[in-house]
């Protein structure tokens, strides 16, 4: 059976662009097939741990390759629990907004629990960085409240997409699609109609 996460990372629920088309898409996939497996999490629910010094102690014991303290192994097990997680699916639907350029934290917080040595990425001085997530794929719904594309001449002030694209890559997955939501503020019917198009084709694709 084929599994999906969903990693759903607005707060606004049934006023989301992004969940709106999140919804669809998955809606979509589920009508295809029914042997198909999807999970949700929605980061506005998970109590993510805080990312504090005793948790970095216990990154640069892996990077090490040192003993780590009892303290330490137990804030790595809060990381490794929710990097498990994580990593059980083959393909993942993330509905993105865009916060100020970039993303919103409770994401980034998330990304900096489950971007770790040993379980989404390696190095070696031979190889250098390997992501560890190959034989997964992604969709990312991004949502905005303006508009960032070719000839806006606000290309460079989108921080949002090249940050989550360089994220899914550096942690190995194999292909990456995205579904934009441009000018939410401005021309939500507009920006919601092309997305769901969008939406509804790799919905099927993905469900073949
Ligand atoms: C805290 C915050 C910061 C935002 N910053 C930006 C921004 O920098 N650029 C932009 O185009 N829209 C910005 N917006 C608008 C959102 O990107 C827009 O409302 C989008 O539809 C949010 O996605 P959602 O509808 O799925 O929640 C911001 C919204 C919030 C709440």
């Amino acid at each position: 059976m084929k599994k999906i996460l969903y990693v759903e990372c607005s707060p606004r629920k049934e006023r989301s662009h992004s969940i709106k088309i999140a919804n669809e898409y998955l809606s979509k996939i589920a009508e295809n097939d029914s042997n198909i497996e999807i999970k949700t999490i929605d980061l506005w629910s998970l109590d993510l741990p805080e990312f504090n010094g005793e948790m970095m102690n216990a990154k640069y014991s892996v990077i090490a390759g040192t003993e780590p303290t009892d303290n330490e192994k137990k804030e790595w097990s809060k990381v490794t629990k929710i990097f498990d997680e994580f990593a059980d699916a083959d393909h993942y639907l993330f509905s993105v907004p865009m916060w100020n350029f970039s993303i919103p934290y409770k994401l980034k917080h998330y990304i900096d629990i489950i971007t770790q040595p040993g379980l989404s990425w390696s190095y070696s001085p031979d190889d250098g960085y390997k992501g560890l997530m190959g034989g997964r794929t992604a969709t990312v719904i991004y949502s905005t409240g303006d508009g960032y594309g070719e000839g806006t001449g606000f290309e460079s002030y989108d921080l949002q997409k090249p940050y989550v694209n360089l994220w899914l890559t550096f942690i190995g997955f194999d292909k990456i699609e995205k579904i934009n939501i441009e000018r939410t503020l401005f021309a939500p019917d507009e920006a919601e109609k092309s997305a769901s198009d969008v939406a509804l084709k790799l919905a099927n694709i993905h469900s073949l």
